[in-house]
């Protein structure tokens, strides 16, 4: 349902040139007021970040790295899903290349099992603590891969899979205009479509996964997403854990 979209996310937007991140560009944004849906570009990131206080190494141009201020108008239990809604509308956005990148919980896309986009959602508290607005962080694999050539067979880009020279604008527009669709139908009609759509796009489901959640890490089945969007797993004794964030990765047999 094409109408669903909002209009919102784009509607501000400004494109830099080189910034140190910019998920900072948008928390600065956010606490100056800007509105839901406003979009920071930068051609090139000095410090930019990845999950688990990681860095996110891009060359100039190569990738597009973006951000997204959002005040959505779930309940802040539900926040946790900003992330999966994020990844359900880059993947849309992206399959106009052709490409079917897969879904591997929470929110990373890969292309036959490499990483082309890694996505990093923060919540911005108020100084008194409470929820105040969201960053949905992008970083597309658009020509090159990021990682130098001792990750080789882990990630991937748009034009080393589709073969021709990608148009970051061309992307740019497509992941944008999906990702209001879709955050539009989270906030009109809840998680669920969310949820169908995330699974039928999922890699993740009915794989011996491993979720590292900081303090250990479980191995098992994944079993299922919760209706909240929680990742069930059976543990190799037959134990069944969920999990509400965390990271998965795909070990070795
Ligand atoms: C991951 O580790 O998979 C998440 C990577 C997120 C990278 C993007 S690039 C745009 C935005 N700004 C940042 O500093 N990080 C995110």
């Amino acid at each position: 349902d094409p109408f669903a979209q909002s209009g919102q996310i784009g509607a501000c937007f400004l494109h830099l040139p080189s910034v140190p991140s910019t998920n900072r560009v948008i928390a600065d944004l956010g606490r100056r007021d800007y509105p839901t849906g406003t979009v920071v570009v930068a051609d090139h990131q000095t410090e930019g970040r990845g999950k688990g206080e990681r860095v996110w190494v891009s060359n100039p141009g190569d990738s597009l790295c973006l951000s997204i201020l959002l005040r959505p108008r779930r309940p802040i239990a539900e926040l946790a899903q900003a992330t999966l809604v994020a990844a359900v509308g880059v993947r849309e956005g992206l399959s106009y290349t052709g490409l079917d990148a897969r879904i591997k919980w929470p929110n990373d896309l890969l292309v036959d099992g490499r990483k082309i986009c890694g996505i990093l959602c923060e919540l911005v508290t108020t100084p008194e603590g409470d929820p105040d607005f969201l960053i949905v962080g992008i970083g597309l694999n658009v020509r090159t891969p990021p990682l130098p050539d001792d990750l080789p067979d882990r990630v991937t880009s748009v034009s080393a899979e589709v073969g021709a020279d990608a148009s970051r604008f061309a992307l740019l527009s497509h992941v944008l205009s999906a990702l209001d669709v879709w955050f539009g139908r989270w906030e009109d009609r809840g998680f669920d479509p969310i949820r169908r759509a995330w699974l039928s796009h999922s890699c993740t489901i009915g794989r011996r996964v491993s979720l590292d959640c900081g303090a250990s890490t479980v191995t098992g089945i994944a079993t299922d997403m919760g209706a909240d969007g929680s990742l069930g797993i059976r543990d190799e004794g037959g134990v069944c854990h969920r999990f509400h964030f965390g990271e998965t990765s795909f070990p070795a047999p």
